[in-house]
Protein backbone atom coordinates (compact mmCIF):
# COMPACT_ATOMS: atom_id res chain seq x y z
CA UNK A 1 0.00 0.00 0.00
CA UNK A 2 2.64 2.51 1.11
CA UNK A 3 4.73 1.70 -2.22
CA UNK A 4 1.78 2.49 -4.48
CA UNK A 5 0.96 5.84 -2.54
CA UNK A 6 4.79 6.51 -3.24
CA UNK A 7 4.46 5.85 -6.93
CA UNK A 8 1.50 7.92 -7.29
CA UNK A 9 2.85 11.22 -5.93
CA UNK A 10 6.01 10.96 -7.20
CA UNK A 11 4.37 10.73 -11.28
CA UNK A 12 3.30 13.94 -11.64
CA UNK A 13 5.68 15.83 -13.66
CA UNK A 14 4.61 19.27 -12.77
CA UNK A 15 3.27 18.78 -9.00
CA UNK A 16 -0.01 17.98 -8.52
CA UNK A 17 -3.44 20.33 -8.55
CA UNK A 18 -4.46 19.77 -5.10
CA UNK A 19 -6.33 17.81 -2.78
CA UNK A 20 -9.56 19.22 -2.60
CA UNK A 21 -10.22 20.23 1.03
CA UNK A 22 -13.95 21.30 1.18
CA UNK A 23 -16.97 22.52 -0.83
CA UNK A 24 -15.35 25.62 -2.15
CA UNK A 25 -11.91 24.17 -3.03
CA UNK A 26 -13.90 21.88 -6.03
CA UNK A 27 -13.75 24.75 -8.98
CA UNK A 28 -9.96 25.71 -8.36
CA UNK A 29 -8.64 22.68 -8.58
CA UNK A 30 -10.89 21.41 -11.39
CA UNK A 31 -9.27 24.26 -13.27
CA UNK A 32 -6.06 23.60 -12.65
CA UNK A 33 -6.13 20.17 -13.50
CA UNK A 34 -7.04 21.72 -17.29
CA UNK A 35 -4.78 24.34 -17.25
CA UNK A 36 -1.95 22.20 -18.95
CA UNK A 37 -3.89 22.09 -22.46
CA UNK A 38 -1.71 23.51 -24.70
CA UNK A 39 -4.36 24.81 -27.05
CA UNK A 40 -5.38 28.33 -25.46
CA UNK A 41 -8.73 28.30 -26.57
CA UNK A 42 -9.60 24.98 -25.46
CA UNK A 43 -7.89 25.88 -21.59
CA UNK A 44 -10.62 29.34 -21.81
CA UNK A 45 -13.57 27.64 -23.01
CA UNK A 46 -13.43 24.93 -20.26
CA UNK A 47 -12.31 27.00 -17.70
CA UNK A 48 -15.26 29.02 -18.52
CA UNK A 49 -17.22 25.85 -19.06
CA UNK A 50 -16.40 24.55 -15.69
CA UNK A 51 -16.33 27.58 -13.49
CA UNK A 52 -20.17 28.42 -15.00
CA UNK A 53 -21.30 24.27 -14.20
CA UNK A 54 -19.92 24.78 -10.49
CA UNK A 55 -22.22 28.19 -10.25
CA UNK A 56 -24.99 26.61 -11.57
CA UNK A 57 -25.08 23.48 -9.48
CA UNK A 58 -24.04 25.59 -6.48
CA UNK A 59 -26.92 28.37 -7.52
CA UNK A 60 -29.70 25.79 -7.70
CA UNK A 61 -28.19 23.23 -5.08
CA UNK A 62 -28.54 20.53 -6.74
CA UNK A 63 -29.31 16.98 -4.90
CA UNK A 64 -28.12 13.77 -5.67
CA UNK A 65 -31.34 12.55 -7.19
CA UNK A 66 -31.93 15.61 -10.04
CA UNK A 67 -27.94 15.10 -10.81
CA UNK A 68 -28.86 11.28 -11.35
CA UNK A 69 -31.59 12.56 -13.39
CA UNK A 70 -28.75 14.95 -15.15
CA UNK A 71 -26.98 12.48 -16.02
CA UNK A 72 -29.94 9.75 -17.34
CA UNK A 73 -30.73 13.09 -19.68
CA UNK A 74 -27.63 13.43 -21.06
CA UNK A 75 -26.92 9.47 -21.83
CA UNK A 76 -30.43 9.35 -23.23
CA UNK A 77 -29.82 11.85 -25.48
CA UNK A 78 -26.82 10.21 -27.76
CA UNK A 79 -28.99 7.08 -27.23
CA UNK A 80 -31.70 8.84 -29.19
CA UNK A 81 -28.96 10.15 -31.54
CA UNK A 82 -29.01 7.99 -34.77
CA UNK A 83 -28.59 8.57 -38.78
CA UNK A 84 -32.16 9.77 -39.44
CA UNK A 85 -32.60 11.61 -35.56
CA UNK A 86 -30.01 14.10 -33.89
CA UNK A 87 -31.58 14.60 -30.43
CA UNK A 88 -28.62 16.61 -29.13
CA UNK A 89 -29.14 19.69 -31.89
CA UNK A 90 -32.80 19.23 -30.74
CA UNK A 91 -32.09 19.46 -27.17
CA UNK A 92 -29.46 22.66 -27.92
CA UNK A 93 -32.68 24.26 -30.05
CA UNK A 94 -35.18 23.64 -27.23
CA UNK A 95 -33.29 25.99 -24.74
CA UNK A 96 -32.11 28.28 -27.31
CA UNK A 97 -28.54 27.76 -27.64
CA UNK A 98 -28.54 27.27 -30.75
CA UNK A 99 -29.96 30.62 -31.89
CA UNK A 100 -27.92 31.93 -29.14
CA UNK A 101 -24.79 30.64 -31.03
CA UNK A 102 -26.17 31.68 -34.20
CA UNK A 103 -27.17 35.37 -34.29
CA UNK A 104 -23.94 35.78 -31.80
CA UNK A 105 -21.80 34.64 -34.88
CA UNK A 106 -23.72 36.16 -37.93
CA UNK A 107 -25.31 39.14 -39.26
CA UNK A 108 -23.46 41.74 -36.83
CA UNK A 109 -22.42 44.25 -40.10
CA UNK A 110 -24.86 43.43 -42.97
CA UNK A 111 -28.35 44.72 -44.16
CA UNK A 112 -30.78 42.58 -41.61
CA UNK A 113 -31.77 40.07 -44.15
CA UNK A 114 -28.53 38.31 -43.58
CA UNK A 115 -29.84 37.06 -40.21
CA UNK A 116 -29.06 33.64 -39.85
CA UNK A 117 -31.29 31.07 -38.06
CA UNK A 118 -30.25 27.85 -36.82
CA UNK A 119 -29.43 25.06 -39.71
CA UNK A 120 -31.94 22.28 -37.60
CA UNK A 121 -32.44 18.14 -37.06
CA UNK A 122 -33.40 17.52 -41.01
CA UNK A 123 -30.98 19.04 -43.45
CA UNK A 124 -29.17 16.01 -45.38
CA UNK A 125 -26.46 16.95 -47.43
CA UNK A 126 -26.25 16.03 -51.50
CA UNK A 127 -30.23 17.51 -51.83
CA UNK A 128 -30.38 16.63 -55.86
CA UNK A 129 -29.57 19.59 -58.18
CA UNK A 130 -32.59 21.34 -59.66
CA UNK A 131 -33.04 23.59 -62.78
CA UNK A 132 -33.87 26.72 -61.98
CA UNK A 133 -37.38 27.10 -61.75
CA UNK A 134 -38.75 23.31 -61.42
CA UNK A 135 -40.34 21.45 -59.14
CA UNK A 136 -38.49 19.77 -56.06
CA UNK A 137 -41.81 18.07 -55.53
CA UNK A 138 -40.79 14.23 -55.88
CA UNK A 139 -43.86 12.74 -54.99
CA UNK A 140 -47.69 13.57 -54.90
CA UNK A 141 -47.61 16.17 -51.90
CA UNK A 142 -51.10 18.41 -51.25
CA UNK A 143 -51.00 21.83 -50.20
CA UNK A 144 -51.15 24.93 -52.41
CA UNK A 145 -48.67 25.66 -54.96
CA UNK A 146 -45.68 27.95 -54.02
CA UNK A 147 -43.38 29.70 -56.20
CA UNK A 148 -40.42 30.95 -54.96
CA UNK A 149 -38.34 33.80 -56.19
CA UNK A 150 -34.84 34.31 -54.51
CA UNK A 151 -32.26 37.12 -54.71
CA UNK A 152 -29.09 36.76 -53.39
CA UNK A 153 -27.37 39.93 -53.16
CA UNK A 154 -23.97 40.95 -51.26
CA UNK A 155 -24.02 44.21 -48.79
CA UNK A 156 -23.97 46.13 -51.49
CA UNK A 157 -27.00 45.15 -53.19
CA UNK A 158 -25.15 43.56 -55.86
CA UNK A 159 -26.36 40.16 -57.33
CA UNK A 160 -24.25 37.04 -56.62
CA UNK A 161 -24.51 34.60 -59.39
CA UNK A 162 -23.18 30.76 -59.17
CA UNK A 163 -24.34 30.54 -55.34
CA UNK A 164 -25.09 26.93 -54.53
CA UNK A 165 -28.79 27.35 -52.75
CA UNK A 166 -30.07 24.41 -51.12
CA UNK A 167 -34.09 24.53 -50.23
CA UNK A 168 -35.68 21.99 -47.94
CA UNK A 169 -38.93 22.38 -45.64
CA UNK A 170 -41.66 19.79 -44.31
CA UNK A 171 -44.58 18.84 -46.05
CA UNK A 172 -48.23 20.10 -45.57
CA UNK A 173 -48.79 16.93 -43.25
CA UNK A 174 -45.94 18.48 -41.06
CA UNK A 175 -42.94 15.26 -41.73
CA UNK A 176 -39.96 15.85 -43.73
CA UNK A 177 -39.29 13.16 -46.40
CA UNK A 178 -36.96 11.38 -44.22
CA UNK A 179 -39.68 10.89 -41.08
CA UNK A 180 -42.33 9.92 -43.61
CA UNK A 181 -42.32 6.31 -45.51
CA UNK A 182 -44.95 8.38 -48.11
CA UNK A 183 -42.89 10.58 -49.33
CA UNK A 184 -40.18 10.23 -52.21
CA UNK A 185 -36.46 10.11 -51.33
CA UNK A 186 -35.43 14.18 -51.27
CA UNK A 187 -39.37 15.14 -51.56
CA UNK A 188 -39.26 18.96 -50.87
CA UNK A 189 -35.35 19.05 -51.07
CA UNK A 190 -33.18 20.74 -54.03
CA UNK A 191 -30.34 22.36 -54.69
CA UNK A 192 -30.09 25.33 -57.50
CA UNK A 193 -27.03 28.19 -58.37
CA UNK A 194 -28.31 31.83 -58.72
CA UNK A 195 -28.74 33.19 -62.51
CA UNK A 196 -26.31 36.43 -63.37
CA UNK A 197 -28.75 38.31 -61.97
CA UNK A 198 -28.27 36.58 -58.47
CA UNK A 199 -31.72 35.34 -58.96
CA UNK A 200 -32.65 31.94 -58.04
CA UNK A 201 -36.17 30.03 -58.82
CA UNK A 202 -37.89 26.52 -57.44
CA UNK A 203 -42.06 25.53 -57.63
CA UNK A 204 -42.86 23.62 -54.47
CA UNK A 205 -45.98 23.64 -51.95
CA UNK A 206 -46.42 25.89 -49.30
CA UNK A 207 -44.67 24.77 -46.07
CA UNK A 208 -46.75 23.65 -42.78
CA UNK A 209 -45.59 24.03 -39.22
CA UNK A 210 -44.96 20.94 -37.30
CA UNK A 211 -44.34 19.51 -34.01
CA UNK A 212 -40.18 18.71 -33.07
CA UNK A 213 -40.24 14.43 -32.76
CA UNK A 214 -41.19 14.50 -29.14
CA UNK A 215 -40.45 10.58 -28.36
CA UNK A 216 -36.86 11.61 -26.80
CA UNK A 217 -36.23 13.05 -23.18
CA UNK A 218 -36.00 16.67 -25.10
CA UNK A 219 -40.23 15.57 -25.02
CA UNK A 220 -40.12 14.45 -21.76
CA UNK A 221 -38.85 17.95 -20.70
CA UNK A 222 -41.05 19.70 -23.08
CA UNK A 223 -44.05 17.90 -21.20
CA UNK A 224 -42.69 18.56 -18.00
CA UNK A 225 -42.84 22.26 -19.15
CA UNK A 226 -45.81 22.20 -20.70
CA UNK A 227 -44.43 23.26 -23.40
CA UNK A 228 -45.91 22.70 -26.94
CA UNK A 229 -43.69 21.18 -29.46
CA UNK A 230 -44.77 23.34 -32.64
CA UNK A 231 -42.89 25.09 -35.50
CA UNK A 232 -44.13 27.88 -37.51
CA UNK A 233 -43.94 26.90 -41.46
CA UNK A 234 -40.63 28.10 -42.73
CA UNK A 235 -38.58 27.03 -45.36
CA UNK A 236 -34.75 26.67 -44.59
CA UNK A 237 -32.36 28.27 -47.07
CA UNK A 238 -28.75 27.59 -47.35
CA UNK A 239 -26.22 29.91 -49.61
CA UNK A 240 -23.04 28.36 -50.65
CA UNK A 241 -20.25 30.00 -52.16
CA UNK A 242 -16.73 30.43 -51.63
CA UNK A 243 -15.93 33.91 -50.71
CA UNK A 244 -18.50 33.60 -49.27
CA UNK A 245 -19.83 33.43 -45.54
CA UNK A 246 -22.40 30.73 -45.76
CA UNK A 247 -25.88 32.04 -44.94
CA UNK A 248 -28.11 29.60 -43.14
CA UNK A 249 -31.58 30.92 -42.47
CA UNK A 250 -35.23 30.18 -42.62
CA UNK A 251 -38.17 32.20 -43.61
CA UNK A 252 -41.15 32.10 -41.34
CA UNK A 253 -44.87 31.97 -42.87
CA UNK A 254 -45.92 35.11 -40.53
CA UNK A 255 -49.86 33.98 -40.14
CA UNK A 256 -48.87 30.87 -38.74
CA UNK A 257 -50.34 30.43 -35.51
CA UNK A 258 -47.25 29.41 -33.50
CA UNK A 259 -45.18 32.34 -35.12
CA UNK A 260 -44.39 33.36 -31.33
CA UNK A 261 -44.48 30.46 -29.88
CA UNK A 262 -41.96 28.40 -31.78
CA UNK A 263 -40.47 25.70 -29.88
CA UNK A 264 -36.84 26.31 -31.28
CA UNK A 265 -36.62 29.50 -30.69
CA UNK A 266 -35.98 30.21 -34.29
CA UNK A 267 -38.34 33.25 -35.28
CA UNK A 268 -36.17 36.36 -35.59
CA UNK A 269 -38.07 39.78 -36.97
CA UNK A 270 -36.30 39.90 -40.08
CA UNK A 271 -37.52 36.07 -41.20
CA UNK A 272 -40.90 36.78 -41.90
CA UNK A 273 -41.38 36.08 -45.65
CA UNK A 274 -43.81 37.63 -47.66
CA UNK A 275 -46.31 34.75 -48.92
CA UNK A 276 -48.89 35.88 -50.87
CA UNK A 277 -51.94 34.54 -51.61
CA UNK A 278 -53.24 34.21 -55.24
CA UNK A 279 -57.34 33.77 -55.88
CA UNK A 280 -57.25 34.95 -58.65
CA UNK A 281 -55.49 36.10 -62.34
CA UNK A 282 -53.25 33.86 -64.42
CA UNK A 283 -51.70 30.74 -62.66
CA UNK A 284 -47.93 30.91 -63.37
CA UNK A 285 -47.93 27.33 -65.17
CA UNK A 286 -50.75 26.02 -66.92
CA UNK A 287 -51.75 22.70 -63.87
CA UNK A 288 -52.01 25.37 -61.32
CA UNK A 289 -55.36 26.10 -59.69
CA UNK A 290 -56.35 28.65 -57.17
CA UNK A 291 -55.20 29.50 -54.37
CA UNK A 292 -51.48 29.66 -54.99
CA UNK A 293 -48.74 31.29 -53.41
CA UNK A 294 -45.81 33.19 -54.06
CA UNK A 295 -42.91 34.62 -52.05
CA UNK A 296 -40.05 37.08 -53.32
CA UNK A 297 -37.28 37.15 -51.09
CA UNK A 298 -33.53 38.55 -50.60
CA UNK A 299 -30.95 37.52 -49.42
CA UNK A 300 -27.40 38.90 -48.51
CA UNK A 301 -24.72 37.09 -48.26
CA UNK A 302 -21.34 38.91 -46.48
CA UNK A 303 -17.82 38.07 -48.10
CA UNK A 304 -16.22 35.68 -45.68
CA UNK A 305 -15.50 31.82 -45.48
CA UNK A 306 -17.21 29.28 -46.83
CA UNK A 307 -18.04 26.55 -44.88
CA UNK A 308 -20.26 23.41 -45.33
CA UNK A 309 -21.70 22.40 -41.79
CA UNK A 310 -21.66 19.13 -40.57
CA UNK A 311 -24.64 17.31 -41.82
CA UNK A 312 -27.46 16.32 -38.94
CA UNK A 313 -28.13 13.61 -40.30
CA UNK A 314 -27.72 10.97 -43.27
FE1 LIG B 1 -37.57 22.87 -40.22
Amino acid sequence: MDHQINQTSSSPQHGGYGVIEDVDSVTDCVVRAMSRAPNARLRAIMESFVRHLHAFVREVRLTEAEYDVAIDFLNRIGKATNDTHNEGILFADAVGFSTLACLLNNGLHGAPQTAAALLGPFWRDNAPFTPNGASIVRSPTPGPTLFVTGHVRDPHGRPIPEVEVDIWHSSPVGLYENQDPNQAEMNLRGRAHTREDGVFQFRSVKPAGYPVPTGGPVGDLLRAQRREPYRPAHLHVMGYKPGYKTLITQVFVPDDPYIENDVVFGVTRTLMGDYRRHDDGEPPALDVTPPWYTLDYTFVMEPGEAKRPMPPIK
